[in-house]
């Protein structure tokens, strides 16, 4: 009988996910960490409700390995690195950056460790400060990812705020953050108002990536303390670029050629979890203090943070009759057609 070694993950039996859906979704690549917050220090994270130990090894390499020791099952995030090998806590078993077992400190005779030993390793992209990987996948160059072209040009200023951990989905989440009819209604604290509620018509087209939607309003960006510094009249411009399934870009023109990206990034850590990375750059203010970018960042998250998990169904629904629309949905009823004709379920549990 041959014996593999090294298994790829299926759907855990715990997940809610629809089985089809887990399949086309683990063949994506999500974020799952700042690449500033792994260390020598094992961590778990979690992706489509498969838990991995994320850390370094001493050679700087970042590696992450389903948390599971194939010998008893103890999650090998709660072990330690030493030097370039991670140890497990329960026996003490060593896993080299290749993954295959190196020590059994019981049977210190044993000559050949069996290949059974070795760890599921999965793969690792570092981008935009980010840790990202794929559960099914192993060739990045056809992954697709978000472009954030400013993310190291000159002139623009890199900004990777706190992550946000969402009790909400995915998709909905992604959908909230391309849906400007809600502007008036859920940030009104923040940057728009409750008597500007009015969505002027916009353009919404699937492109090869996904879908892009330029809308121009007079709904200020700037938090309301700022709003006089743009000249009267002026009108903003937003343009979105999604990369289904969870990743979508933002590009707010601000007066005097000033741009503000900001990349919307889920890790669909469950059916109903979503952990939030939203990297950001500018070209404008750009040795201003990072930590109001930071509150006004999570503030605008919260806001919306608490419609997101209040929402029912929790899955978005790709089935279209399941909810109604508006003609200023367009952009969110053309992802959800993008989804679904990837072959993702239109099943819905209210
Ligand atoms: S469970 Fe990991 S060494 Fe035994
Ligand atoms: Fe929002």
């Amino acid at each position: 009988m041959k014996i593999q070694t090294t298994t790829l993950p299926t759907k855990p039996c715990y997940s809610q996910f629809d089985g089809n859906d887990w399949e086309i979704l683990a063949q994506h690549w999500y974020p799952i960490a700042r690449i500033q917050d792994v260390s020598t220090q094992p961590q778990q994270v979690m992706l489509l409700d498969i838990k991995m130990a994320l850390y370094q090894l001493e050679n700087g390499n970042i590696q992450l390995v389903r948390d599971i020791c194939p010998h008893r099952g103890v999650p090998l995030s709660k072990g330690w690195v030493e030097g370039n090998e991670i140890v497990c806590p329960y026996h003490g078993l060593s896993f080299g950056e290749d993954g295959k077992c190196t020590k059994i400190p019981a049977q210190p005779d044993l000559t050949r460790i069996p290949e059974r030993f070795t760890l599921t390793e999965f793969p690792v992209v570092l981008k935009y400060g980010l840790v990202w990987t794929s559960l099914l996948s192993q060739d990045a160059t056809s992954a697709n990812f978000p472009e954030l072209d400013t993310w190291e040009q000159n002139g623009h200023q890199a900004i990777l705020p706190p992550f946000v951990d969402i009790g909400g989905s995915s998709g909905r989440q992604l959908e909230g953050f391309i849906d400007v009819a809600h502007f008036a209604w859920v940030h009104h604290n923040a940057f728009a108002d409750r008597k500007n509620p009015v969505v002027p018509k916009y353009n919404t087209e699937k492109t090869e990536y996904g879908l892009k939607a330029e809308y121009i309003s007079d709904v200020s960006n700037y938090p309301h303390g700022m709003q006089h510094l743009a000249p009267e009249g002026f009108l903003w411009k937003r343009t979105f670029e999604v990369y289904p399934p969870f990743s979508a870009v933002l590009t707010v023109d601000f007066p005097n050629q000033g741009v503000l990206k900001i990349l919307n990034a889920c890790c669909p850590v469950s059916h109903n979890k979503t952990r939030l990375f939203v990297p950001l750059t500018r070209n404008f203010d750009t040795t201003g203090d990072l930590q109001a970018v930071y509150d006004f960042n999570a503030q605008i998250f919260a806001e919306d943070q608490d419609m997101i998990e209040s929402q029912k169904p929790e899955e978005l629904p790709l089935d279209l009759t399941a909810e109604v629309h508006f003609e200023a949905d367009r952009s969110s009823t053309m992802y959800r057609r993008i989804l679904a004709d990837w072959g993702l379920s239109k099943r819905y549990v209210i």
